[in-house]
């Protein structure tokens, strides 16, 4: 089991504030048999990206050196922002997924205008990285209006679903009609800290294996271990 996308790192976001919490994160997930985490602590352009990533990893560093319990792998990644000119960026490829050229983008949260699309454009056919939208599904307030994504989906993108939408019921039935377009590649917590906002991957899972059945769940993780070998996934 794979955890795509996760704020467990201390100090960096708003996810995790302190080694405690993640030790907390990285214990419940351990529990919910994740063997490998994506870290994917928010990154905007304000900040330059050689100083994030050395955030990022001095952040994985400490947790690899203090942790004294078993945890699961942990991956260094981002989640984007998207902003213009990312494409063209010297550094893109330090954002990616671990060793691979996929890169997860957090869309913004108001009108998309035509620039985002060409961006995303640009990112896998000038620079060949391939974006994953994480959370597709938080940017359709009520169910009916995935059609809104219809631009979008034609591009060449994958998409990440959040655990905890599927154990609400708006969410889910914005995820159901995601999955009936078979837009939804991967599944990742989002997991900010283990109270308000902890890593339910296991209840997300025995939803998926009721509503979409062993191939559907089976098809996430296959998925998922494909991007981390930095394989072309195929919907
Ligand atoms: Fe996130």
């Amino acid at each position: 089991m794979i955890d795509f996308h996760t704020h467990v790192l201390p100090g960096i976001d708003d996810g995790a504030a302190n080694f405690e919490e993640t030790k907390q994160l990285l214990l419940s997930q351990k529990n919910q048999n994740i063997e490998i985490v994506v870290a994917t602590p928010h990154y905007n352009h304000e900040c330059p990206i050689e100083k994030f990533v050395d955030h990022r990893d001095s952040s994985l560093s400490y947790v690899r050196k203090k942790i004294d319990v078993d945890i699961p792998e942990i991956v260094p990644a981002a989640e984007v922002a998207l902003y213009t000119g990312l494409s063209e960026e010297p550094d893109l490829k330090r954002l990616c997924i671990g060793e691979t050229d996929y890169i997860l983008i957090e869309m913004p949260y108001f009108y998309w205008n035509s620039w985002y699309y060409d961006e995303l454009y640009r990112l896998v056919n000038n620079r060949g990285v391939h974006p994953i939208i994480a959370h597709l599904e938080r940017y359709a307030s009520m169910p009916g209006q995935v059609s809104r994504f219809n631009k979008l989906l034609e591009q060449d993108v994958l998409v990440q679903i959040n655990a905890s939408s599927l154990l609400k019921f708006f969410p889910r039935q914005v995820v159901k009609e995601l999955w009936s377009k078979n837009a939804v590649s991967v599944l990742g917590s989002d997991c900010h800290d283990p109270k308000s906002r902890p890593c339910t991957i296991s209840a997300a899972c025995r939803v998926i294996l009721r509503k979409f059945g062993a191939d559907g769940l089976e098809k996430m993780m296959s998925n998922a271990e494909a991007i981390l070998e930095n394989k072309i996934v195929t919907l």
